[in-house]
């Protein structure tokens, strides 16, 4: 299989012209910043704006009659379903996520010479699905308290934007199996706590059913991460020649 890392004409670091970077720190020297100031003016920036902001979003009310009646029980009994929807949202939308890395992963799986010895092709597949079906048991979770899965929660709008470096990734053409993987193992590691915390939540609510199911769904992310943390530490060791 291709390596992921070979000597080749990087001319990114100083020492690739030595001259030049002593022509360079000189003219830093000669030329400084045209105005005073370090980074506590940017904080300082960066405190005004965060004390005039408004919250990245809301969550919107229960759009169907029995969420209503269920929202307002929740909230009798002094819980806050709010909280939990926002989370549910947003393990939607990473699930939905979680499909399309596996999708891009696939396909650089397919074409990458090699790569379905250490990765199977069909075990993507399976983890692929397996997203997929997360995604519809959060969506039939969320619909059964009332609330509307396509609504972005705050939650899932940070997700998304967290995400969005893992989407790049794993889309780019240039980058290795062993590199897309890197980023499907973020992924993973984020997937596997979410679930717990959404659990934790469930169960806290009194949503025993729904916990149950997501155990299921967590059983099925331990053991992505899992596999996905092996074929990763396989590909970094045999790029450094040191695999067994
Ligand atoms: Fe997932
Ligand atoms: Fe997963």
């Amino acid at each position: 299989m291709e390596r992921s890392t070979d000597v080749g004409l990087n001319r990114t670091g100083v020492d690739m012209s030595p001259i030049d970077t002593k022509e360079m720190l000189a003219l830093s020297r000669a030329t400084p910043a045209s105005s005073g100031g370090d980074e506590t003016s940017m904080a300082a920036v960066r405190r005004e704006y965060n004390a005039e902001a408004e919250d990245l979003g809301s969550i919107p009310p229960p759009g169907t009659l029995k969420g209503v009646a269920s929202t307002a029980m929740q909230k009798l009994t002094g819980k806050n379903p709010e909280a939990f929807i926002d989370k549910l949202g947003c393990r939607l939308a990473f699930e939905r996520t979680g499909v399309r890395l596996y999708d891009a992963l696939i396909a650089k799986c397919s074409t990458a010479p090699g790569a379905d010895i250490q990765v199977p092709l069909d075990t993507l597949w399976t983890f692929r699905n397996q997203e997929l079906q997360h995604f519809k048991l959060v969506e039939a979770a969320i619909r059964s308290i009332g609330a509307d899965p396509t609504a972005q929660t705050p939650s899932a709008d940070v997700d998304g934007v967290a995400s969005m470096g893992l989407i790049q990734v794993l889309t780019d053409p240039r980058t290795s199996v062993a590199q897309c993987l890197e980023a499907i193992l973020i992924a993973e590691l984020a997937d596997n706590d979410a679930w717990q915390m959404l659990i934790l939540l469930a169960e806290k609510m009194g949503m025993n059913d729904m916990a149950r199911d997501f155990r299921v769904a967590l059983n099925e992310e331990d053991n992505h991460l899992m596999h996905v943390r092996q074929w990763y530490k396989q590909l970094v060791l045999e790029d450094a020649s040191l695999a067994s």
